[in-house]
């Protein structure tokens, strides 16, 4: 369970989904009917609709996450988007190290380490994901994962969220069981403890990866999961509404 002092947060990761007219439809859907009295939510559409998803959620507790961001500030990087450029726009988290960016786009740790500390430096809170491949997981070694990952890419700075995404969980339908969903939480809140001290207590660890309406309750109980990054379910607004209210 989550301790008085962690809110929940429940993020829908869009992915390269929805253009900015279903964008604006979405955002203002969910943030009417988003439960945050007992939830922060986040969405996070893709670049090109980051500004009419801030002014669809305008007035609500509703917050707009980026689904990634280049390591430097600026320069010659075609097609890339930098930390100061969300800052200014006013978005508050971004997606760091997604495995769809660690397996398709190459993203070592070393990458991903750096692009923490760009949004860090930026005032953007960066949502760190996690998580082993099916044949890591076969092989018993989550634990081991999960852990390297962490360390290469967490310093000091406790402003962090954390999600736990098995790779063989995405996209599949497929999800761990709420026992094993507890036990990587609790070895990412003993490693991050390890690095952070005491400020690791506040440290949100959300879990993701086929989460829908009706498996959200069950792996929400599971201990140290302190929420959920959605993807497809987050394409829905009851759906996404009904996971959060879980
Ligand atoms: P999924 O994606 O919910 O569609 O499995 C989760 C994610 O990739 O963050």
């Amino acid at each position: 369970m989550t301790p008085v002092g962690r809110r929940r947060l429940v993020v829908g990761n869009w992915k390269m989904n929805l253009g900015e007219r279903d964008a604006r439809a979405l955002v203002t859907a969910v943030a009417a009917a988003f439960p945050f009295e007992r939830a922060d939510g986040a969405l996070a559409p893709a670049f090109p609709c980051l500004r009419a998803a801030l002014d669809a959620a305008r007035g609500s507790a509703l917050a707009v996450a980026a689904q990634n961001v280049h390591p430097d500030d600026r320069g010659a990087y075609t097609g890339e988007v930098s930390a100061p450029m969300l800052a200014e726009m006013g978005i508050r988290f971004v997606i760091v190290g997604h495995s769809e960016r660690r397996i398709l786009f190459g993203e070592d740790d070393a990458t991903i380490a750096r692009k923490l500390v760009a949004a860090r430096s930026h005032g953007l809170v960066p949502i760190l994901c996690i998580g082993e491949s099916e044949g890591e997981h076969d092989r018993g070694e989550t634990h081991d994962v999960v852990v390297r990952q962490l360390r290469a890419a967490v310093g000091t700075d406790p402003e962090v969220v954390i999600a736990y995404e098995p790779v063989w969980a995405i996209g599949t339908g497929r999800t761990p069981a709420p026992s094993d969903v507890a036990a990587a939480h609790g070895a990412i809140r003993e490693e991050l403890m390890r690095r952070l001290g005491p400020p690791a207590s506040a440290v949100r660890i959300l879990y993701g990866g086929s989460v829908n309406a009706a498996n959200a309750a069950g792996l929400l109980a599971a201990e140290n999961v302190d929420g959920a990054l959605v993807g497809g379910a987050s394409l829905d607004a009851v759906t996404f509404v009904a996971i959060a209210s879980a």
